[in-house]
């Protein structure tokens, strides 16, 4: 075997055999192990020398199958409930398999008029999805992490000009440090964006007011006062991940306009609590923030590397992420150019099509449907932990994550960390559910989020009931 210049013909049956893979491994998602570490021998077959002669098209499809269907994480089922991770939705998964077919490249519309069109639509309906007024608008990212780096980016740069400098031009040299305020439930991603914007992640003053991360604003309100009418950027989080909790934004953008500082709000899961009337007081205010961060690969249900920012003024993102003239590329303002222009990737695949397909199918009730499913299955799930005697629920359950640990009457204390922590690792290692630690309260605890389209109830009982039969097991272990 060469060049696939030979292999032309071998296109569509290896397509066929992706198809015929994908009806058996769809249909056992619901039963099959999260994780199955028996099969963890089989990725010895992917490694190897590099080879010289390659096996061809056929043969390197269908080891790349066998090895992964058995393998893979099934995070695309219902019973991955570590981090927050949806699965893809039917016509999110149909649609990435057109952005490969397509191979478009969303740079820019001289390589794609279709892949911008796409995103420009894809933009304005998360715009309108989330209640954003007209005008916003914003980039598709990789991740929340690069939409909260996209966020700070231009954060960065409206803080430099109050200094009279173009931080794309001239850099960081010669500046103040960047004030950047929040409270306890900021992200690590938010950190990580700004050690890559150069702020550095030890940056952030974080105020609080409790052990589980509430911010302090009266703190924050000092902090600015000190600075005296120093321009600042103010992080705010919509939905943290051990209990879903919200920072009041309400009141942060009355802090952020009484000082006149920048608001970037991480929403990377919590701003689809906007969908429903039941949730939507959590999002309240997120429509005065200047950027927002979040990610349609999460409770959007669409495949992964489909972060999203969104901006009030747009106009800011060309400055911030414009390329350089090469004298063969589109510069800013020119008819051929498009979002690689203003976000912080350059060749991209067309992201867009997968939630594109899967707002079309679905709609604005569709997933208002889904939002509010899985709050009623996290207050079931609450409710069966509240029920079961060797179990503490931790935290109130505002969205979609519940925070509890195992906790039988004949442990105390000091044990209940060390016994929870083996919990979580039982858990990742047994497979049948998954679900991580955390430490809440300074308490190890897990913090199931429930987050994918195909979880039921049955699939939350089973949760409860191997935290149980694992807990006794990590309990008698010691
Ligand atoms: C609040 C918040 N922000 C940011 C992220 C980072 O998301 P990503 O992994 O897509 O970068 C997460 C991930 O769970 C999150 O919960």
């Amino acid at each position: 075997m060469g060049d696939p210049l030979y292999e032309q013909a071998e296109t569509l049956p290896a397509l066929r055999q992706v198809v015929d893979a994908a009806g058996p491994y769809l249909d056992t998602l619901p039963e099959r192990l999260v994780y199955d570490r028996a099969a963890e021998p089989l990725l010895g077959e992917l490694s190897g020398p590099l080879p010289d002669q390659g096996a061809g098209t056929k043969a390197a499809v269908e080891t790349l199958l066998r090895v992964g269907t058995a393998t893979a994480t099934a995070s695309a089922g219902p019973r991955f409930y570590h981090f927050v991770i949806g699965g893809s939705t039917p016509a999110a998964l149909a649609a990435d398999w057109i952005v490969s077919l397509l191979d478009q490249n969303a740079f820019v519309r001289a390589s794609s008029r279709f892949a911008d069109a796409v995103e420009t639509v894809t933009l304005d309906w998360l715009r309108e999805l989330v209640g954003l007024p007209r005008g916003w608008g914003g980039a598709l990212t990789a991740s929340a992490t690069f939409a909260n780096l996209t966020g700070l980016a231009l954060a960065t740069h409206w803080w430099a000009e109050r200094y009279g400098v173009d931080v794309a031009a001239a850099g960081l040299a010669g500046l103040p440090r960047m004030p950047v305020l929040s409270g306890g439930y900021v992200h690590p991603s938010a950190r990580k964006a700004l050690q890559m914007l150069g702020h550095g992640k030890d940056t952030i003053e974080v105020f609080t007011s409790d052990g589980i991360g509430r911010i302090d604003l009266a703190g924050v309100r000092r902090r600015l006062a000190e600075l005296g009418g120093a321009p600042a950027v103010l992080i705010g989080t919509a939905g943290e991940p051990n209990a879903g909790e919200f920072d009041p934004l309400c009141e942060l953008a009355d802090v952020a306009a009484e000082s006149g500082a920048w608001l970037h709000v991480d929403g990377a899961f919590g701003l689809f609590a906007a969908l429903s009337p039941r949730t939507a007081h959590l999002t309240a205010g997120v429509e005065r923030a200047d950027s927002i961060a979040a990610d349609a690969h999460k409770w959007l249900n669409v495949p992964y590397e489909s972060g999203f920012a969104l901006v009030r003024e747009p106009e800011r993102l060309g400055p911030a992420f414009g390329m350089p003239g090469a004298a063969y590329l589109p510069g800013p303002d020119d008819p051929r150019g498009g979002y690689g222009l203003l976000g912080p990737e350059s060749s991209r695949r067309a992201r867009a099509l997968p939630i594109w397909a899967s707002l079309a199918a679905y709609g604005r009730t569709g997933y208002r449907e889904l939002v509010e499913r899985h709050c009623d299955l996290a207050a079931h799930l609450a409710a069966v932990v509240d029920a079961a005697p060797d179990l503490e629920r931790l935290a109130e359950v505002p969205l979609n994550v519940v925070c509890f640990r195992y906790r039988p009457a004949d442990l105390a204390e000091p044990e209940l960390d060390h016994v929870n922590r083996r919990l979580g690792e039982l858990l990742l290692d047994d497979g049948r559910v998954f679900a991580g630690t955390t430490v809440y309260r300074g308490r190890a605890a897990l913090r199931p989020a429930i987050s994918n389209w195909r979880t039921t109830a049955a699939d939350l009982d089973l949760l409860v009931d191997v935290v149980r039969e694992l807990g006794a097991r990590a309990a008698r272990e010691g």
